[in-house]
């Protein structure tokens, strides 16, 4: 059942809340070398704010299993419990490293939707293909080579492949998939963390990017999809197994059939609602800034819903003794 319609206004607004609030704690730890302390306050933050919602929210994707992470853990219950039922994926602080280091592109980043419609993936790899709206249904494939996907959006957008710019994570793993890429005349653009920023790249003309392709995080490939599902955008995904650890994950989480290609639609179906703020600066989001008369800080958020198509974009400002 879809969200009230009144409710959805509450929640759209909220969620903005809660990144902001994640994304504002992290950002006093950007730069400091500290990983584990960025995300630690990004997490507490994001589980006070929501737990002041109105909603019975289930965590579907979150910080770990409940043994490894002692808050927002997968299948923790939060908000208030008044409200309607919704499943959350979750990435208090999306590049860690990024803002360990004060580099771009680190996030908070949230999505809801309607109980039992986001994918719940084991936290193992996932290799993705997705591309921007506009194109018909297919127009990449998991099942191609990364030059047949290439020559497929190329010939799409009436371009030729030398004008195709690729995003990839800069990883040892990627390096026969990058040197396919170059080999086909394409272009490589190579970022160092944060894939869920890299895959809304391909929704953004500004930054160019055509194609995202190569394996990250799965928990990273929901919240992407989630994204695309709003913004428009297609997206697939194959969960990775490396060894009888994970496919034991896969069997808990009743993934019977390990090769199975989700499109975005298996990942994120239903209602959906997804927000992020910036830590970092970015394409996507400026980060988090201290206002001019030092008394508090900016933020970028976006937020943006699948049934509507409505992607607000809010700017705010928050006073420093209000926000911890
Ligand atoms: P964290 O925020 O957990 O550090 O994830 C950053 C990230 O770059 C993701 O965006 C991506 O999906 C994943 O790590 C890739 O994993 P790996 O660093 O092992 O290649």
């Amino acid at each position: 059942m879809a969200f009230e319609s009144n409710l959805d206004r509450l929640l759209v607004l909220d969620l903005v809340r809660v990144t902001e609030a994640a994304a504002v704690s992290a950002a006093k730890l950007i730069g400091k070398g500290d990983e584990k302390a960025a995300d630690a306050a990004a997490v507490d933050a994001m589980r006070s704010a929501l737990n002041n919602m109105d909603i019975q929210g289930r965590v579907v994707i979150g910080e770990g299993e409940r043994d490894e992470a002692p808050m927002l853990f997968i299948g923790e219950e939060v908000g208030t419990g008044k409200g309607p039922r919704v499943d959350i994926a979750l990435d208090p602080l999306e590049g860690t490293t990024i803002a360990a280091k004060a580099m771009q592109n680190s996030l908070a980043v949230i999505a809801i939707s309607e109980e039992g419609h986001l994918l719940n993936a084991p936290d193992v790899y996932m290799n993705k293909v997705a591309v921007g709206p506009g194109y018909a249904d297919g127009v990449v494939d998991l099942d191609r080579t990364p030059t047949e996907n290439i020559k497929s959006v190329a010939e799409a957008r009436g371009c030729s492949v030398n004008d195709i710019l690729v995003c990839v994570l800069d990883r040892p793993r990627h390096a026969a998939i990058i040197e396919e890429i170059r080999g086909a005349g394409a272009r490589v653009k190579l970022i160092g963390d944060g894939d869920v920023a890299g895959i809304i790249d391909t929704t953004n003309p500004d930054t160019s990017v055509d194609i995202y392709m190569g394996s990250g995080g799965a928990p990273e490939g929901v919240l992407a999809a989630a994204a695309l599902r709003c913004i428009g955008g297609q997206m697939q995904g194959r969960l990775i197994f490396r060894n009888d650890d994970e496919r034991g994950r896969a069997h808990k989480w009743g993934i019977t059939d390990l090769n199975r290609k989700y499109s975005t639609m298996d990942m994120a179906s239903g209602d959906v609602i997804f927000a992020a703020t910036g830590v970092t600066d970015g394409y996507l989001l400026r980060g988090v800034h201290q206002t001019l008369d030092g008394k508090g800080y900016s933020t970028e958020s976006v937020v943006m819903r699948s049934r509507t198509g409505t992607v607000r974009w809010v700017r705010a400002e928050h006073n420093r003794k209000n926000s911890g």
